[in-house]
């Protein structure tokens, strides 16, 4: 095991690189199961979660290939079984369930394991489902598996009472090859969803209107080999402009969309941080003082639910009173406990929390509870007075490559130690 250890009170200086983004990469490589043979991807983030997947690939006779040093994954497909992949393997990680609607594409049928609940919901995949009955899949849940069945996949329309992302996801791969045209409405527009699109597209599929509510899909016959650059992960950019505002510093987030940033830019200039975008990337300066606010987390192009514990470490320290509601998942506040634990005054109300500014953090021993919950803790021990040790760090490391190295680069006083 492993924990992070943190000597708060240094000022960021410098840039950062921001690698391609977790959450499109997920996706891309259960996609990549409906290539006729080779896809490679490149600037791939070296990541716990994206090893899980492609593991379960493997396990499903793919040859993969991963070049750490080039940041390079290629999949090759020639040899692909229709198997029910290793339970603990899928078990694993939650996005393995995106391999459900690629395999229903490729082979007509598939038998996976329920994906279980995590630490911030009960992450329920109903609307999944009902996108595959919709394009003519029978689908049978029991004994902790989900067994999908579709002698013929055939277009539809296919309205989501929620805007998922994984459900958008896994309806999008399986329609691939459905025959026809398949309309997903209330779509998720994440730029996630785009990048996956455009992926699939890069193999011959056709799919228009990805990143707005309404996507649609005309089948195909089959993907041919492709080569692809995913987008910059918006949440490892959002996670250290929040870094360098809340340790008052100035730095450069080197190759980030800023369309993608609006609303976390939108916000952190509400709090009076300044920022500059430039055509390569965007200046941070967090020098004034931080002033509350009020979030709510929504679907993108709201504010997205994955800076909420970042955003709400950034407000311990602002001056008035800042309440957060978190609308997307129905615990995800367990990071509260141990910013309360270093001194922060933050009150919980159903999904409401509400946040009074105090003076300063103090360093002590905190846990991570997922992964964004885990990187809220870190920054908030660049600022706390004395050490602050981080525990469970296997959290972090599954959505960000390096992260004490790249602070350390930005001239945070931050290691990685064996517990
Ligand atoms: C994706 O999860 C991301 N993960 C999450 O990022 C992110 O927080 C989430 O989207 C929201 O943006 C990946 O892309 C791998 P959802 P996903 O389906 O697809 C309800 C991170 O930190 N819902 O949009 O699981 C569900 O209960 C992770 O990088 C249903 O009701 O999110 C939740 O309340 C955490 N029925 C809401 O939708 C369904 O069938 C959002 O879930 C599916 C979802």
């Amino acid at each position: 095991m492993e924990k992070i250890v943190v000597n708060g009170g240094r000022m960021l200086h410098g840039e950062v690189e921001i690698s391609s983004a977790k959450n499109s990469v997920l996706p891309i490589i259960a996609a990549s199961i409906l290539c006729k043979d080779k896809s490679v991807i490149e600037n791939a983030p070296m990541l716990e979660d994206v090893y899980v997947i492609c593991e379960v690939l493997r396990d499903l006779g793919c040859n993969v290939y991963i070049d750490k040093k080039d940041n390079k994954i290629t999949v090759e497909t020639h040899n692909i079984t229709l198997k029910e992949p290793n339970m603990d393997l899928v078990r694993k990680m939650r996005a393995s369930f995106l391999i459900m609607g690629p395999m229903v594409a490729k082979f007509g049928r598939f038998k996976l394991s329920m994906p279980g609940g995590c630490n911030i919901g009960s992450r329920p995949i109903d609307l999944h489902l009902k996108g595959l009955k919709a394009l003519g899949a029978e689908v049978e849940t029991g004994h902790g598996f989900v067994e999908v069945d579709a002698k013929k996949l055939i277009g539809n329309k296919i309205y989501l009472d929620f805007p998922s992302v994984g459900a958008t996801e896994n309806i999008m791969m399986a329609a691939v090859f459905a025959e026809g045209e398949t309309t997903i409405e209330n779509a998720a527009e994440e730029p996630e969803i785009w990048d996956l699109a455009m992926f699939l597209n890069s193999m011959g599929a056709d799919i228009r209107g990805a990143g707005t509510g309404t996507i649609k899909i005309y089948g195909v016959k089959e993907l041919h080999n492709t080569c692809y650059r995913p987008i910059y992960d918006r949440i490892e950019a959002g996670t250290y402009m929040v870094a360098a505002a809340m340790t008052h510093s100035k730095i450069k987030i080197k190759g980030v969309n800023e369309e993608h940033l609006r609303p976390v830019i939108s916000k952190l200039q509400e709090c009076g941080v300044i920022i500059h975008t430039l055509n390569n990337g965007i200046i941070i300066d967090g020098s004034n003082k931080t002033k509350a606010v009020d979030i709510k987390t929504m679907p993108y192009p709201g504010f997205p639910t994955d800076m909420q514990a970042q955003m709400m470490t950034l407000l311990t320290l602002a001056s008035g009173t800042s309440i957060i509601t978190e609308t997307v998942f129905e615990n995800r506040f367990m990071h509260v406990s141990e910013l309360c634990r270093m001194g922060a005054n933050i009150k919980i109300d159903g999904r409401v929390a509400i946040l009074d500014g105090v003076k300063k953090l103090t360093g002590c021993e905190v846990k991570a509870s997922d992964l964004r919950a885990g990187a809220a803790l870190i920054i908030a021990g660049l600022c706390a007075e004395g050490t602050t040790q981080i525990g469970d760090i296997y959290h972090v490391d599954r959505g960000y490559v390096n992260i004490e190295e790249k602070l350390k680069k930005l001239g945070a006083d931050i290691q990685r130690v064996k517990v």
